[in-house]
């Protein structure tokens, strides 16, 4: 049989007329799996090692095909690779390429292997490649935020139910309460990495390779942790991708709560916290604006990875086993939501960093009615049930409204009205520093208890869930072509 010319097909000798133009664009994908050059590449070179120790190829053609490849690694390194109008995906325009280089010999590497097995170990290796960014991106944010926490010394501020205020909260509290939001957005990247981590190489285009390939070992040299258990499942498994957008918009949506919060309080009604200057915008028309432009935008990617989410879980439903083409529609929704997250990320942890705080506003906030609870809580020492307590309150406060008079200005006598438990004594409880301090118990809003909160903090920081870049997984996102 003749060598295919270089730009047909994959798949020409069981067709007669070419493919129509527009359907052809529209069943490419290399303008969206170029990204994933140096993996199939690596992934090649693994499986001319793996066809060979299984006895398909010589020494020396392994040789030749492994030098081949490695020159084109090093084509798409300096930018010099030259795709063709032919080349439907990246495994296309490698093969391609090989075949070019080293001849006849090169259509070997085709041996045992489909595109089905090979796109979905690129997809999972560059995944793998990206953990370590995204975590390390993530941990910036985390510092930004632990920064605030340690800078905010003993200011308070409402806490809020319903975005009503509610309590006093220590600010460091604040600001921790999202540091735990994205320390749990980490450890399920960790988590996540042993699933991203297996290696279907090997279920060839859905049954298994017809040569004894020794799956293991290539995927030990991969980096892999695993192989697949099911060639069926190994093609069609997108699992980990959906997983990973799950985690993209769960992050998202931790970030979007935060942004909203920052949009309200640098608000001129608020005035809790100043934005920066290098992080705000102003308007084209009204000189005295100061724009949240950045963290509306926070606020809108949880949107925009929430789709991609949505996206690939539509995808996948209802697919038949094992490989579909509608499984090419994996990659466009990682790729741009890794991009998002590594485009996002840095910005916030600097934004976060250099906003400044208004302590005063944020005192000033904290009103008598705020320590409400704690007055219960002072009847509840007294004896009385805590039901009984909440209502002797609630006419307190009933009282105070009623008379348009701050609560702490109820004099003993309407108090003892009330409740003859309620004594001028009981009125040292609207102090929002005695509050905090009743709320020394682990996790809570008090000092020592923030401290300790800090302390913890920053020993998570020190944990790293994601394994770090490994001998296999250089590959910087830099040079990526
Ligand atoms: N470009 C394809 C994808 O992204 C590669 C696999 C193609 N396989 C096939 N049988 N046509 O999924």
């Amino acid at each position: 049989m003749e060598e295919s010319s270089a730009s047909a097909p994959l798949w020409v000798g069981r067709f007669e007329q070419p493919m129509d133009g527009a359907a052809w664009a529209l069943n490419a994908s290399l303008d969206v799996d170029r990204r994933l050059a140096l993996e199939d590449v690596r992934v090649n070179q693994a499986w001319a090692e793996a066809l060979h120790e299984a006895g398909v190829l010589s020494a020396a053609e392994r040789d030749a095909i492994v030098a081949g490849l490695g020159g084109i690694a090093h084509e798409f390194q300096t930018g010099t690779f030259g795709f063709q109008a032919g080349d439907e995906d990246i495994h296309t325009a490698v093969e391609r390429r090989l075949r070019e280089l080293v001849g006849p010999l090169g259509g070997k590497i085709a041996t045992g292997r489909s595109r089905n097995d090979l796109v979905a170990t690129d997809f999972r290796l560059w995944l793998m490649g990206q953990l370590p960014h995204l975590e390390g991106a993530l941990i910036q944010v985390q510092m930004a935020l632990l920064a605030q926490a340690e800078s905010s010394g003993d200011v308070y501020l409402p806490g809020y139910t319903h975005l009503q205020r509610a309590q006093p909260v220590l600010l460091a509290h604040w600001w921790l309460a999202y540091f735990w939001m994205l320390e749990r957005d980490r450890q399920r990247l960790g988590d996540l990495y042993p699933r991203v981590a297996v290696m279907p190489m090997g279920a060839a285009a859905l049954a298994g390779a017809g040569f004894p390939i020794d799956r293991e070992k290539l995927a030990q040299r991969l980096g892999f942790l695993a192989v697949s258990p099911n060639s069926l499942d190994a093609v069609a498994d997108r699992d980990f991708a959906a997983e990973f957008l799950f985690i993209a918009a769960m992050l998202g949506v931790h970030l979007s709560q935060l942004a909203e919060m920052i949009v309200l309080f640098t608000s001129q009604e608020f005035g809790f916290l100043e934005l920066p200057d290098a992080f705000a915008t102003g308007s084209s028309l009204m000189p005295q604006k100061k724009n949240p432009d950045i963290f509306e935008l926070t606020r809108a990617k949880a949107g925009v990875l929430l789709g991609h989410l949505t996206a690939l879980m539509t995808v996948l439903k209802g697919l038949p086993l094992a490989y579909n083409k509608d499984l090419q529609e994996d990659k466009p929704q990682v790729f741009a939501a890794v991009d998002t997250l590594l485009a996002l990320l840095p910005v916030l942890a600097a934004a976060l960093r250099a906003i400044s705080i208004n302590a005063n506003r944020m005192r000033e906030a904290v009103s008598a009615e705020l320590m409400a609870t704690d007055l219960a809580d002072y009847l509840v020492e007294q004896g009385l049930p805590f039901r009984e307590a909440h209502a002797v309150v609630g006419q307190v406060v009933r009282q105070a409204l009623a008379l348009g008079r701050p609560i702490t200005d109820l004099n003993e006598q309407t108090l003892k009205a009330i409740h003859p438990l309620l004594n001028q004594d009981a009125l040292v409880v609207f102090d929002p520093v005695q509050s905090l301090a009743r709320r020394n118990l682990s996790g809570g809003s008090g000092p020592h208890a923030v401290a300790a909160q800090v302390q913890a903090a920053r020993a998570a920081l020190a944990q790293r869930y994601v394994p770090g870049l490994g001998e296999t997984m250089r590959s910087k996102r830099t040079s990526e072509p």
